[in-house]
């Protein structure tokens, strides 16, 4: 068996399947770009035949991503799996993911087909995506609930006829480690032809289980994993990437295989991730979380300055976390700007985004006297929506006494002609939402509200989410600035743009 375990990120399709998370074609490069810094070896872009919208990310991915493969999923039907092949064309390295239901339950209340006729539709599906590429993969939606000899019967059919990757997908959440591992187990050992393919493993995290699960079919011989950045998904997530990447790395004891992973680019790729999709990351997040690696007690903090491994098996530099250090301040240039940019591994596609930038930097710079690392990711994270966004913030004011009720004062740009509404509110963010809600008049219901501080101190900026839904809608929007009313107000503002784009269903609305 071979030692190389494939990661398979579909941080850009599943990923995208949780509330508000949908992305712009422009962010979806974004991340796709970070993605192959951090070297995984399959990027799922999107699920072209989606929508037209889906189609453009897709190509899009295709076209600026060289070194990593480039992906499409796709139901097992012609028209989905042609916008597939069309729409991964450019990429040097280029998959098909084709994916049709096994279980009893999903076939018959889902699909309404009988296991025949699944099975002739696998088949068919297979042998139509190997027309746009060598490379395919075949997933049996809800293998978890699943019966045994009828999925060994689907993948032989599908080996023979030329699916390169098999992917056992535990689609609702439902399975506990020791099962799953013997699922995956039983069917290498049963399934004709089970040597000639690349076995993967696909867990969500209803249970909390995911990762578990995933590294459980590893143990019993799945050699990719199917997994997102921050275990963004649907409901409770995917599998994570980081957790699941480390896990290997630093038990080779246990799993006796390794990744081509650049440990080193996992926390700008988190940090990129959750600033675009608006999800926080939680404190105590294993290997991404702010205090991961922070020893509180006096008995560790002993310990780890006396000599780091005896509480620490893995180190924070290991996975990218950097100390707060001041890099830029008011007076850096244009040069220093990009530079720094350059290290952090922050590209820019065109002198006008690198100005943009670097504008938004110098305002930041003029109100926030140390610029760390984490200010410069937030700067490109957390950029506009598009150019020509409808709404844009250009000045705030507000007051607060303790006892009285906070007012606010909210310029902005609504439409091209700028805009002031003034308000009351129960605090001085209630205040600024509710004094620009009564000029843009949007009748959206804020489902979220979230602050974090980007860096240590009171001088960080805080990063503010706040989800909005509309008409079935849902979006997040994000904001930063050292000042936090502001950024919630710039949060605010940029749920509403997002509000304001075309739609695009996603894979759960088809
Ligand atoms: O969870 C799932 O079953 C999926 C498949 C499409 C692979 O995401
Ligand atoms: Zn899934």
């Amino acid at each position: 068996m071979s030692d190389r375990l494939i990661v398979f990120d579909t941080t850009l399709r599943d990923g995208e399947q949780s509330p508000g998370a949908s992305m712009t074609r422009d962010e979806k490069v974004r991340i796709a770009r970070q993605l192959e810094r951090l070297r995984v070896d399959v990027i799922e872009a999107g699920f072209a035949a989606a929508s037209p919208g889906d189609f453009d990310a897709v190509r899009a991915v295709a076209e600026s991503i060289k070194d990593s493969t480039v992906c499409s999923l796709s139901r097992a039907t012609e028209k989905d799996i042609r916008a597939a092949g069309e729409a991964i064309a450019p990429a040097p390295r280029k998959r098909i993911h084709t994916f049709i239901a096994t279980s009893p339950i999903h076939m018959e209340k889902k699909l309404r087909m009988n296991p025949d006729q699944v099975v002739e539709a696998a088949v068919a599906a297979v042998k139509m995506a190997l027309q746009y590429t060598d490379d395919v993969e075949f997933s049996a939606e809800d293998a978890v609930r699943s019966e045994i000899p009828f999925l060994i019967r689907v993948f032989e059919a599908v080996i023979k006829a030329g699916a390169t990757t098999i992917n056992v997908p535990d689609t609702v959440g439902y399975s506990v480690p020791g099962q799953w591992g013997d699922r995956m187990a039983q069917l290498i050992a049963k399934t004709p032809g089970a040597q000639r393919v690349v076995w993967s493993t696909h867990c969500h995290n209803d249970l909390g289980m995911a990762v578990a699960n995933s590294l459980s079919a590893v143990l019993a011989g799945a050699r990719q994993v199917e997994c997102t950045i921050n275990g963004l998904g649907e409901r409770a997530g995917n599998a994570s990437l980081e957790e699941i990447v480390m896990a290997v790395r630093t038990r080779p004891d246990v799993f006796g295989c390794s990744t081509q992973i650049d440990a080193t680019q996992i926390v700008p790729a988190s940090r990129l991730v959750s600033q675009i999709t608006g999800y926080p990351v939680q404190p105590n997040k294993a290997i991404v979380g702010a205090n991961a690696f922070a020893h509180e007690s006096g008995i560790h903090q002993d310990g780890v300055l006396k000599h780091r491994e005896t509480y620490e098996i893995m180190r924070a530099e290991d996975v990218g976390w950097t100390a707060n250090r001041i890099v830029l301040g008011k007076l850096s240039g244009r040069n220093a700007f990009r530079q720094r940019m350059t290290a952090l591994g922050i590209e820019f596609d065109s002198e006008q985004s690198l100005n943009e930038a670097f504008a938004r930097f110098k305002e930041l710079a003029d109100r926030k006297s140390e610029i760390f690392d984490e200010d410069l990711q937030a700067l490109v994270g957390i950029a506009p929506v598009a150019t020509d966004e409808r709404f844009r913030l250009i000045s705030l004011a507000q007051q607060s006494e303790m006892g009285e009720k906070p007012r606010a004062k909210v310029v902005f740009s609504m439409d091209g002609r700028e805009v002031s509404a003034e308000s009351q509110g129960n605090g001085p963010v209630d205040a600024t939402v509710q004094a620009i809600e009564a000029e843009a008049k949007s009748g959206a219901e804020l489902l979220l509200f979230s602050v974090n501080a980007i860096t240590t101190g009171t001088e960080s900026q805080g990063e503010v989410t706040m989800r909005l839904a509309k008409d079935g809608r849902v979006v997040n929007g994000m904001g930063a600035d050292p000042d936090i009313v502001v950024a919630s107000a710039r949060a605010y503002l940029n749920a509403l743009n997002r509000l304001n784009q075309a739609p695009r269903p996603n894979a759960q609305q088809l």
